[in-house]
C-alpha cells in the first residue's frame, strides 16, 4: 500500500524558497499545501511560477496552519526567522524540515532542540551538501585508510548575491562553512574539540565583513580539519563543495567536490554504486521518510547543533584572537 504524501507548508519564498518549490513539486511522496511569506506577493509570483497557483497564499503560518491541515512544515525563511517559525511549527504539533544554519548562535538552536524535545517531534536540518553520492563514496574511501592524520578542505569562489549575505558580518563563516564543517563529520565520524581561525575581508572583497577565513580544529581522534575558504576569489574557483584532501594511515583520498573521489595507497575498495536523490532533494527524501519511519536522520537538531557549534567557536576564536574548545560554546 502506497501511502499519502505528507502535506507541506513552505515558509520562505526567496531564492532558495524557489528552489524548494521545484523539489517539492517533484517529489510525489509530498504535496504543498500553503506557501508563507512575509512578502506574500513574492509569494503570489513564485506559486504562480512554480504551478502552485490553487495553494493557500498568507504571511502567517499559523494562518496557514489552521487553513490546510498540514502534515510537515518546510523552513526556507532567512536564519533569523528560523526560531520564530520552527517554534511555532512544533507548537502546532508539526514536524519542520529547516535550511541550514538551524540558527544563527548555538543558544538560539538549543532552544529550539528543547521545543523539539518537548513537543516530542522531528526537527531536523537541510544539510543539503550531505547528499551527494561522491561524498558517501568519499566517506567510503576515507573510512578505508584507517586512522586520519589530516582534512584539509579549500573553498574558493566569487559570487555576488546581493541581499543579506553582503551586509552580514562573518558571511563565509556563519552562511557558508557550516557545510564543509558538517560534511567532515560525516566523512571521518569523528567531532571537534578546539579550533584556532583568522578571518579577514580582501580589499576588493563586495562583502561587508568575513569574505575569507583560515579555521584549524582539533579533532577528538587526534586528527586535524584545515579550512581555507574565500568567497571573493575571482580565478581557479573550487566546486561548491570545496576541494578535499585527507591524508591516512595507508594513504590519501582526494575529492574536488564535483567529480568522483581518488583514492591513492595500500588500499582497494570495491565499488558499490550509491544511490538516492542528491542535494535538497535527498535531504527531503530523508525527512519524509524519518516522520514515516519515526527513524532519527543525522542532521537531527541535537547532532546538527555540533556543526552549528564549530561556526560560533570558530568566529569567537577569530574575534578574540585564541584557541577556543567546543565545549565552550556547547555548554557542556
Ligand atoms: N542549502 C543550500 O545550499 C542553500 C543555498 C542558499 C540558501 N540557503 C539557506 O536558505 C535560507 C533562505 O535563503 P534565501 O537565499 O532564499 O533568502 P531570501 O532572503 O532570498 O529569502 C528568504 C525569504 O524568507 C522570507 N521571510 C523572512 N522572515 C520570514 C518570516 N518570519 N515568515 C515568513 N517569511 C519570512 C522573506 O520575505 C524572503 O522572501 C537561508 O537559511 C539560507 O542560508 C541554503
Amino acid at each position: 500500500m502506497t501511502a499519502a504524501p505528507l502535506r507541506l507548508i513552505q515558509v520562505g519564498a526567496g531564492a532558495m524558497g524557489r528552489a524548494w518549490l521545484r523539489t517539492i513539486a517533484d517529489n510525489p511522496d509530498v504535496e504543498l499545501v500553503a506557501l508563507v511569506d512575509l512578502n506574500t506577493a513574492a509569494a503570489e509570483q513564485a506559486a504562480m511560477e512554480h504551478d502552485a497557483a490553487g495553494i493557500v497564499i498568507t504571511d502567517s503560518l499559523e494562518d496557514a496552519i489552521t487553513r490546510t491541515a498540514p502534515d510537515a512544515v518546510v523552513d526556507v525563511t532567512v536564519p533569523v526567522a528560523h526560531s520564530v517559525v520552527n517554534i511555532t511549527a512544533l507548537r502546532a504539533g508539526l514536524p519542520v524540515l529547516c535550511e541550514k544554519p538551524i540558527a544563527p548562535t548555538v543558544a538560539d538552536a538549543r532552544e529550539q532542540a528543547r521545543v523539539a524535545e518537548e513537543t516530542g517531534l522531528l526537527l531536523m536540518t537541510s544539510q543539503s551538501r550531505r547528499y551527494y553520492r561522491a561524498l558517501s563514496r568519499f566517506r567510503d574511501q576515507i573510512r578505508a585508510l584507517g586512522a586520519v592524520g589530516s582534512v584539509s578542505t579549500r573553498f574558493f569562489k566569487a559570487p555576488h548575491f546581493g541581499g543579506f549575505r553582503e551586509e552580514m558580518r562573518h558571511v563565509l563563516l556563519v552562511d557558508m562553512a557550516i557545510h564543509a564543517f558538517d560534511a567532515v563529520r560525516y566523512l571521518t565520524g569523528s567531532d571537534p574539540i578546539a579550533v584556532v581561525c583568522v578571518e579577514s575581508n580582501p580589499p576588493w572583497s563586495w562583502f561587508a565583513h568575513g569574505a575569507n577565513a583560515v579555521a584549524v580544529f582539533e579533532f577528538e581522534d587526534g586528527s586535524t580539519f584545515t579550512y581555507d575558504g574565500s568567497w571573493c576569489a575571482p580565478g581557479d574557483e573550487t566546486s561548491w563543495n570545496g576541494s578535499w584532501f585527507v591524508s591516512g594511515e595507508h594513504g590519501t583520498a582526494t575529492w574536488d567536490g564535483d567529480g568522483d573521489p581518488v583514492l591513492t595507497g595500500s588500499v582497494e575498495l570495491a565499488h558499490t554504486p550509491a544511490s538516492g536523490r542528491e542535494e535538497i532533494a535527498g535531504a527531503l527524501e530523508d525527512f519524509v521518510d524519518a516522520v514515516r519511519t519515526g527513524r532519527t536522520p543525522d542532521t537531527e537538531v541535537h547532532a546538527n547543533i555540533v556543526s552549528l557549534a564549530m561556526v560560533e567557536a570558530a568566529v569567537l576564536s577569530a574575534e578574540e584572537g585564541r584557541r577556543v574548545l567546543l565545549a565552550e560554546v556547547l555548554g557542556s
